[in-house]
């Protein structure tokens, strides 16, 4: 089976496209708000007065119709997992933590029937809402399969500065199986550390010694000593600075994943990661060999796991994408009815084309770039600005992104419409003129591409650049971690 990338909900995908007992190993990491307030997480709306303040949580989730149908449907299913509901309900109230939970309860099922009877599933979670996961994992998996509460001790993030609390410093990650009594897969992992070794020790360990020369030249004696790795991890928290940092606001490090990845499965075991993100899973199992099935609500996570896969694996990252629109007529419903997913996926049409980050103010106009170097990698580089849109065209929206690009010194701007634009709009967008480029090519500086001609094959007109992502080319993914260029467009 080859690797699969869904996008879509998970609990509509799971059902849909995934065997029982055919996974070898879930990594989840569910969205939530853990900035959010805690108490305001616990506090009990009656769907109409608290609406204002549970608009913050624009990702997670609130009590209301929806959630409360939801809730009916699993404590209808009897068993351990609706007597926890029942208990959290009697505790929480009608809370959007319970909404929370309500959302979890069935998609941990799901998860647990298309895990296979020797497999794993990692859940990653904070102290929000981590205790309550437990009680529902244990009513999921059975307390028997609970193994390891991992506490991921991230020791470089910006300190919360929260007054009257000690900064908070972990993750956690629930690590269960589906059947203890199975011969489920597990390896237990080591790392090499080297200690300073006293002149004394010395003898003892003379095998294992190393000698290296500290700053001024004196031979300090090291000890190679492999140490298990038990439940605590130190791992430092991605810093905008790392090459492997895509601008996903909750992306998560490779060096976890591998962990999980190296110590639950074998190569050729498949993974799904059904909350994926910017890909960060599916990219340490596509590195160290094994088969993957990822799954994303938002066209632009897909989007970004496209260019990160792109980028670190070239034509070796083989994978499918599914539930994407595939016609013009797909395409449609999307524009009318989620635009910002339209916007995201009409820019995954163009190969190398990135989503702007969303900013107020300074990139208005911008919805995503392409760079590119056509003065050979040392020379200047270049850009391509994206302005999508969804609905109606109106001239004036080409007259305004002719002003962005001249605002932005871009070469080139593109305009993505799912309309075709009118006769006088061509006029409009062809007085802009070209772009010469060195290698005495010319390209309209203001080009309209439809969502259909971009559906039937047709390019942005741009000058040959061989592989127009040069831009500080990502590194490609070897045995150590992956760097992967920024996907986002980040302004420096
Ligand atoms: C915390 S992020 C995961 C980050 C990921 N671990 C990474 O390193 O990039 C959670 C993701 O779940 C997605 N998501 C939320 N609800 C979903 C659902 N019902 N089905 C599928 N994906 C969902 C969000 O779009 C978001 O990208």
């Amino acid at each position: 089976m080859s690797n699969k990338l869904y996008y879509g909900d998970n609990l509509d995908i799971l059902p849909r496209y995934v065997a029982d007992e055919s996974v070898d190993l879930i990594y989840l990491d569910p969205p939530f708000n853990s900035n959010a307030d805690y108490n305001i997480l616990f506090a009990e709306h009656d769907g109409t007065g608290a609406a204002a303040q549970i608009k913050a949580f624009v990702d997670t989730w609130q009590w209301d119709e929806t959630a409360a149908r939801t809730y009916e449907v699993v404590v209808e299913q009897g068993g351990p997992v609706s007597q926890a509901m029942q208990a959290f309900r009697m505790l929480l109230g009608g809370s959007d933590l319970l909404a929370y939970l309500t959302m979890m309860a069935p998609r941990l099922v799901e998860l647990r029937r298309v895990l296979k009877r020797t497999g794993s599933l990692y859940l990653h979670c904070d102290a929000t809402a981590g205790h309550y996961l437990k009680i529902l994992m244990d009513a999921v998996f059975g307390p028997k399969n609970f193994r390891n509460e991992i506490i991921w001790y991230y020791y470089n993030k910006m300190h919360d500065r929260r007054k009257g609390l000690f900064p908070n410093a972990n993750d956690t990650i629930l690590f269960y199986v589906k059947d203890v009594d199975s011969e489920f897969t597990f390896h237990q992992l080591k790392e090499m550390r080297e200690q300073p070794v006293k002149q004394l020790a010395r003898k003892k360990f003379q095998g294992r010694m190393v000698n290296v020369k500290d700053a001024e030249g004196h031979v300090v004696y090291r000890m190679k000593e492999d140490r298990t790795i038990d439940n605590v991890w130190r791992l430092p928290c991605l810093q905008p600075a790392a090459a492997e940092w895509l601008g996903y606001p909750t992306q998560k490090p490779e060096s976890v994943l591998e962990r999980i990845i190296l110590a639950s499965s074998n190569e050729g075991d498949l993974l799904l990661d059904p909350f994926c993100g910017c890909g960060t899973a599916v990219a340490v199992s596509q590195r160290l060999n094994r088969r993957w099935i990822g799954i994303d609500i938002t066209h632009l996570a897909i989007n970004l796991i496209k260019n990160r896969m792109q980028d670190a694996f070239g034509a070796k990252g083989k994978y499918e994408v599914i539930g994407e629109p595939v016609s013009v007529a797909d395409a449609e419903e999307l524009a009318g009815t989620k635009p910002y997913q339209f916007q995201y996926w009409a820019l995954g049409l163009v190969p190398g084309a990135r989503p702007a980050e969303i900013k107020k103010g300074a990139d208005k106009g911008i919805d995503g770039r392409l760079y590119f170097h056509d003065e050979g990698e040392s020379g200047q580089t270049k850009q391509v600005i994206f302005s999508v849109k969804a609905g109606q065209l109106h001239a004036p929206y080409i007259r305004d992104l002719r002003g962005v690009i001249d605002r932005e010194k871009a070469e080139i701007g593109v305009l993505i419409s799912m309309q075709p634009p009118t006769q006088p709009m061509r006029a409009e967008a062809a007085s802009a003129g070209f772009y010469d480029s060195p290698w005495g090519t010319r390209h309209p500086r203001l080009q309209l591409l439809t969502v259909e001609e971009l559906l039937t094959g047709k390019k942005v007109d741009m000058p040959p650049t061989g592989d127009l992502r040069t831009f500080k080319k990502a590194r490609k993914a070897g045995t150590k971690p992956a760097a992967t260029r920024k996907l986002f467009d980040k302004k420096s």
